[in-house]
């Protein structure tokens, strides 16, 4: 069954109260949609040492792919900001990876800020295909 994309949002609200980011001090949540309605979600977990440092959407795929979820539907990421937060590079690269086209919902604490498909955030993606 589809989510409610407010629940979906919600849920990301909810991941980004449990950030661990200490050094930054900007909390960022994600919610995972998979195809069967499941709501995975992550929070960025910061390091002392920063580069160490894992974004929310990161920790969601992470998350989903070791729990057995492979097929998604929808992201939404959540952040304190007035104007949408968009997953950093390497997080693109990893939705990419595991989820392939799927919607990326970007919102604030009170807000919807907007909607895009992977496909245009990741123009020219690198991925298993050419790998032959
Ligand atoms: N961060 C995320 O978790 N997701 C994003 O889309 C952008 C950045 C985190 C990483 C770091 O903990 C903090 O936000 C500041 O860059």
């Amino acid at each position: 069954m589809a989510v409610d994309c407010a629940a979906l949002i919600e849920a990301a609200r909810a991941a980004r109260l449990r950030a661990f980011a200490p050094y930054s001090s900007f909390k960022v949540g994600a919610a995972l949609e998979a195809a069967d309605g499941t709501i995975i979600t992550g929070c960025n977990v910061e390091n002392s040492t920063y580069g160490l440092t894992v974004c929310a959407e990161r920790v969601a795929v992470l998350k989903a792919v070791s729990e057995g979820y492979r097929e998604f539907r929808r992201v939404a990421v959540v952040a304190d900001t007035q104007d949408p937060t968009p997953p950093c590079g390497p997080c693109r690269q990893i939705l990419w990876e595991f989820c392939g086209d799927i919607e990326v919902v970007l919102a604030n604490l009170t807000d919807e800020k907007g909607r895009h498909q992977m496909k245009d955030l990741l123009p020219l993606p690198f991925d298993a295909r050419l790998l032959g």
